[in-house]
């Protein structure tokens, strides 16, 4: 399969020296790609900045924002047969960035935010473009990050976004190396993963996508 994989938490700038990001490392989209490309798949991965090593086989480039982001995966999505949007895409950029490093003044400041285009969502909508026949369809996996109602809020992510598989967890296992999660896919019931590394992990996510994509056919 040709999956496109993002990951990393994306940079949305105040002025040209400052922005605002998440604690997200990076460590779960690059496991991902790494467990792709051991089981032969062909790996694009759309990154945000990390201190991660780029996993050696894949296909990759870098962004920053999230405008970038969704620009970079709206180019390869034709060409994919797999999304994994593992990336923490923010979900507010600073509506009007300032074009000079913003000096202080002592007194406090309010930052206006706009949202940003949900590239899941935006995917899940296009979903079998470009595809030939109705059996040859795309598979859309999500991350849903969630303090309570984890699993009730994960399904209506995913129905919402009209995807194929969620996976869920806690903020806890933020840059975290040991994850728990729990996967749903459309038509089958939840896994639970607990305390398994996140390449172990990334290697069970990989092996539902090939089941899905085998059942699809
Ligand atoms: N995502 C995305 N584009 C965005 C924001 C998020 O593609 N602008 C993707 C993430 O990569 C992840 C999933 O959507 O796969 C996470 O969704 P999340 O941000 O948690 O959910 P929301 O629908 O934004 O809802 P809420 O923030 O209320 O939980």
């Amino acid at each position: 399969m040709r999956i496109l994989i993002t990951a990393g938490g994306t940079h949305e700038y105040i002025d040209p020296v400052r922005f605002i990001s998440n604690a997200s490392s990076g460590r779960m989209g690059y496991a991902l790609a790494r467990a792709a490309l051991k089981a032969e798949h062909t790996v694009t991965l759309v990154t945000a900045p990390t201190s991660l090593r780029i996993p050696n086989g894949a296909k990759v480039i870098r962004v920053e924002t999230a405008a970038q982001m969704f620009e970079a995966v709206k180019k390869h999505f034709r060409l994919c047969d797999c999304l994994i949007m593992a990336a923490a895409v923010a979900d507010y950029t600073p509506a009007r960035p300032a074009k000079t490093k913003i000096k202080k003044t002592g007194q406090s400041v309010t930052l206006t935010l706009k949202p940003t285009t949900d590239i899941l969502k935006w995917a899940g909508k296009h979903k079998n473009e470009g595809r030939r026949t109705k059996d040859d369809r795309r598979i859309i996996v999500g991350f849903a990050l969630e303090d309570k109602a984890l699993r009730t809020r994960a399904e209506k992510k995913m129905r919402n976004k009209n995807l194929d598989m969620i996976v869920a967890n806690s903020p806890s296992v933020i840059g975290a190396e040991k994850s728990n999660v729990q996967i749903k896919r459309l038509d089958a019931p939840w896994i639970r993963i607990e305390n398994n590394t996140k390449s172990a992990i990334a290697k069970e996510i990989i092996h539902l996508v090939e089941k899905l994509q085998s059942s699809l056919k």
